[in-house]
């Protein structure tokens, strides 16, 4: 498995900390955000992230600022993306498997390293259900490009 990773400003250290937990867990990962000083805004490592995810290159992407608003709201903006913005790991889970969410974000300034983890993880373990999601899931994709629903 391949994932992207960003963050900006409030989150470098942290950044770094959830890298070597995916990569403890085998997983190859893609640092769109280089470690400048200061890094990159948040728009510029959403899209980034974004981009990849959406082209396939990666399977999914792991974004963190401050609040995790920014980065789900720049990722969310490319088409293809499923950004959540989580805080605990229920949503993170629920996030994929009801609603197949290929980025996940949080904020660095508001979750623990260690509930970070456990987020991550909680997404990454789960799957997409498929089933009953896919017609609602699909109807987002509609919205994206520029379709009408209901
Ligand atoms: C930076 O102050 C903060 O606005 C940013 O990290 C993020 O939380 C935005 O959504």
């Amino acid at each position: 498995m391949k994932l992207a990773i960003g963050n900006d400003h409030t989150t470098p250290e942290m950044k770094e900390q959830i890298k070597s937990h995916l990569e403890a867990r085998g997983i190859e990962v893609i640092d769109v955000s280089p470690n400048t000083s200061p890094p990159p805004p948040y728009p510029v490592s959403g899209y980034k992230a974004g981009k990849l995810v959406a082209e396939g290159s990666v399977d999914g992407g792991v974004l963190l600022c401050g609040t995790g608003v920014g980065m789900s709201l720049a990722a969310n903006k490319i088409k293809g993306v499923r950004a959540c913005l989580c805080s605990e790991p229920f949503t993170a889970r629920l996030s994929k498997q009801h609603n197949n969410a290929n980025v996940i974000t949080f904020g660095g300034r508001v979750v623990g390293l260690e509930m970070a983890k456990t987020i991550v993880d909680a997404w990454l373990d789960a799957e997409y259900e498929g089933g009953r999601h896919i017609e609602r899931v699909d109807m987002i994709t509609v919205i994206e490009n520029g379709g009408v629903v209901g």
